[in-house]
C-alpha cells in the first residue's frame, strides 16, 4: 500500500505509462478490460430496465471504466484527483463530465443525485491507503442511499487467493505489489452499508503469462473460458464485486 498513491498519477510520465504500457494492445490489463466491458454492459442492460443509470466513476483516471459503458448509460461523470489523468481523458474524447476532486478531506460532492446511479471504482482499492478506500466507498454511499438507488461496482486487481500470490515473496518490499482479499473488500463495503450481490473474475492467469508470447494465446483462451464461471472468481487475479445498499 502506498501513502503517496494520489501523487504518483500527477505526472505526464505516469499517464503515458498507464496508457501506452499498462493498457497497450495484447497486454493482460487490456484483455481483462475487454472481458469487463462485456460483463458490465450486460449488467446495466439487465439491472436497469426501467431507466438507464447515470454512471459516476470515482478515480476515473483516463476514463477507462467510462469508455467501457459508452452508449449504455444515460450520462457519465468522472472524478479524479489528477489533473494530468483527466486531461488525457479529455484528449481521448471520453463522453463524460470530468471533475477534479481533492485527494483527501471531506467526501466529494456528486455532480448530480438524479438516479438511478451506477457507481464504479476501478483499480483504486488495491494500492490506495485505507482512508482513500473508505472515502471512495463513502462517496458511493452518498449516491446510493437506498437499496433501489442503483449499484456499486468495485475492482480488486490483486486478489490474494490467486496465482498472482505466488509472486509475493519475490516482491517483498515492493510497495507496488499489494494484495487484497475478498473478505477485506466485503468488510470495506459493509462498513458503508453495502452488500455484495455478485462477484466475477476476469483472469485466472496472472499478468506474467500474457508477457510471454508463446504462453499468451493459451492464457487468453483459457481465461476467456474460465471467466464465464462465477465460481472461479474465488481464485481470479482480477475481480469485480457488484454491491447494493443493504435494505433498511
Ligand atoms: C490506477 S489508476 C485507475 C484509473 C481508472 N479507474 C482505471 O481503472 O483505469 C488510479 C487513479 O486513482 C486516482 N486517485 C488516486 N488517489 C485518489 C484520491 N485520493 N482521490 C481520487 N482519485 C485518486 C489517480 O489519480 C488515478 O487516476
Amino acid at each position: 500500500m502506498r501513502t503517496d498513491y494520489a501523487e504518483v498519477f500527477q505526472s505526464e510520465a505516469a499517464v503515458e505509462k498507464y496508457e501506452q504500457v499498462v493498457y497497450a494492445p495484447e497486454t493482460y490489463a487490456t484483455a481483462v478490460s475487454g472481458r469487463q466491458r462485456a460483463f458490465l454492459r450486460r449488467l446495466v442492460r439487465r439491472e436497469f430496465t426501467a431507466r438507464r443509470p447515470i454512471q459516476h466513476d470515482f478515480a476515473c483516471g483516463t476514463g477507462r471504466a467510462i469508455k467501457l459503458l459508452h452508449g449504455v448509460v444515460r450520462a457519465a461523470h468522472g472524478y479524479d484527483s489528477s489533473e494530468q489523468m483527466l486531461a488525457k481523458a479529455r484528449e481521448a474524447g471520453v463522453y463524460a463530465k470530468l471533475h477534479q476532486v481533492s485527494e483527501d478531506g471531506p467526501v466529494p460532492e456528486p455532480a448530480t443525485t438524479d438516479g438511478p446511479a451506477l457507481v464504479t471504482v476501478f483499480r483504486l482499492l488495491l494500492n490506495a491507503p485505507k482512508d482513500v478506500r473508505d472515502r471512495a466507498i463513502a462517496f458511493a454511499a452518498r449516491l446510493l442511499p437506498e437499496a433501489d438507488s442503483g449499484l456499486l461496482v468495485v475492482e480488486n486487481h490483486g486478489n490474494r487467493s490467486s496465482l498472482r500470490h505466488l509472486r509475493h515473496r519475490r516482491h517483498r518490499g515492493n510497495t507496488w505489489f499489494a494484495e487484497l482479499q475478498h473478505a477485506e473488500v466485503e468488510q470495506l463495503l459493509a462498513r458503508h452499508g453495502f452488500e455484495v450481490i455478485d462477484r466475477r473474475g476476469f483472469a485466472v492467469f496472472p499478468a506474467g503469462a500474457y508477457r510471454r508470447e508463446w504462453l499468451r494465446p493459451m492464457a487468453r483462451r483459457a481465461d476467456d473460458l474460465a471467466t464465464r464461471s462465477r465460481r472461479l472468481s474465488g481464485v481470479a487475479t482480477d475481480v469485480l464485486y457488484v454491491a447494493r445498499r443493504i435494505p433498511k
